[in-house]
């Protein structure tokens, strides 16, 4: 069979364009370590005299070719055997704020995925340190606003996770100003979210805001399960939940958050094409869905990428991307005063820019 090209879509107008690039956004579903451009990463294998097994940027690059979700975490743990050091990860993170600034993105919820490091060898709080370092620079320089969620892979063993959360808490206190929660990512499907139950209840216990990947290739059960059992406040992903009328009714209903990644989604092959992408549908049934970039060093693109190939691809107006950047910063976990702030200043450039 030949394959099916889609029909391409009709550039965006210049004005809608600009318009989109300048709202101020929140980020909700990002993970530092998919944060690692290739120039970066080889400049850190040099340093820390990593072996990589691709002899050239370029090479690394060509390789960023996924035909689903494992075959992309393959080459991110790789890719993440460069970072050693607190530095290192200080550098990563501070390369992800240039990104923001020019993006317009507001405010930041950072996953990072401590395991893939200590199973390395590297102490926990040499994760801690680097990503808070550039966090707090930001917020002292800039205003930059953001918070670290540490996120449980759940490949791994529920008692791993355990392993963790214990060897985190003692930093707690040191980062109460950045850490608010808890996530759960990598390999979705034959890892449900049941898996880690126990874990979940205890940090529910401790205080953590809670979020979860689901439905992103797992089954609309897995969604129901990280909102029933793991008691989940936002949902990362979750486009498998349009499979389930009733858990579609229930998502609109509670306005529980789903955390959408269109350019991972057609770089894992979620969607063939970003025309097929069912964001729009998501949003006018009255579901509170958020645009954010995953991984973008390894799926083309930051923030402002994401918002621009779906306002082409699904020909979004301004008021449906005013919702999706109004939606971003109430599904924040940023008190309400805070919350205000920013819906203010999205107020505020929507009426400069006379939108209709
Ligand atoms: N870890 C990094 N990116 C991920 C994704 N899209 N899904 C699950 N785990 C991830
Ligand atoms: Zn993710």
């Amino acid at each position: 069979m030949p394959k099916i090209e889609p029909i391409p879509f009709p550039p965006l107008a210049a004005d809608l364009k600009s318009f989109i690039e300048g709202l101020p956004k929140a980020e909700l579903h990002l993970h530092i370590e998919g944060t690692l451009e290739p120039e970066l990463l080889f400049a850190l294998a040099q340093r820390n005299q990593v072996k990589l097994a691709y002899a050239t940027i370029e090479e690394l690059r060509a390789a960023y070719a996924f035909t689903d979700l494992q075959s992309f975490l393959d080459l991110y743990y790789a890719g993440a055997a460069v970072l050693l050091t607190e530095q290192d990860f200080y550098e990563m993170t501070a390369a992800y704020i240039v990104h923001c600034r020019a993006d317009n993105v507001r405010h930041a919820e950072i996953f990072f995925d401590p395991q893939t490091h200590t199973e390395r060898g590297i102490g926990i709080e040499v994760v801690f340190a680097g990503i808070a370092r550039a966090l707090r620079e930001a917020r002292q320089a800039h205003g930059f606003s953001s918070a670290m969620i540490m996120s449980f892979l759940r490949h791994l063993s529920e008692e791993d996770a355990f392993t963790t959360l214990e060897a985190a808490l003692p930093l707690r206190e040191q980062y109460q100003d950045l850490w608010i929660g808890i996530g759960l990512d990598s390999a979705e499907q034959g890892n449900p979210p049941e898996k880690f139950a126990k874990v979940f209840a205890r940090c529910a216990q401790l205080g953590f805001r809670l979020v979860a990947h689901a439905g992103e290739e797992g089954p609309p059960e897995y969604v129901r399960n990280a909102l029933d059992v793991l008691h989940v406040e936002r949902i990362d992903h979750g486009v498998r939940s349009e499979e389930d009328p009733i858990l579609m009714e229930r998502l609109a209903k509670q306005r529980t958050p789903l955390t959408v990644c269109p350019l991972s989604n057609l770089k894992l092959c979620v969607v063939s094409h970003l025309g097929d992408h069912n964001l729009a549908r998501l949003l006018h049934a009255g579901l509170a869905v958020t645009i954010n970039s995953d991984d973008p060093a390894y799926f083309g693109g930051y923030m402002n990428a994401n918002y621009l190939a779906v306002a082409e691809s699904l020909q979004l107006n301004r008021a449906e991307l005013i919702k999706l950047t109004r939606n971003s910063f109430e599904a924040s976990f940023l008190p309400t005063i805070e919350k205000q702030r920013l819906l203010e200043e999205l107020d505020g450039y929507c009426s400069a820019h006379q939108t209709h």
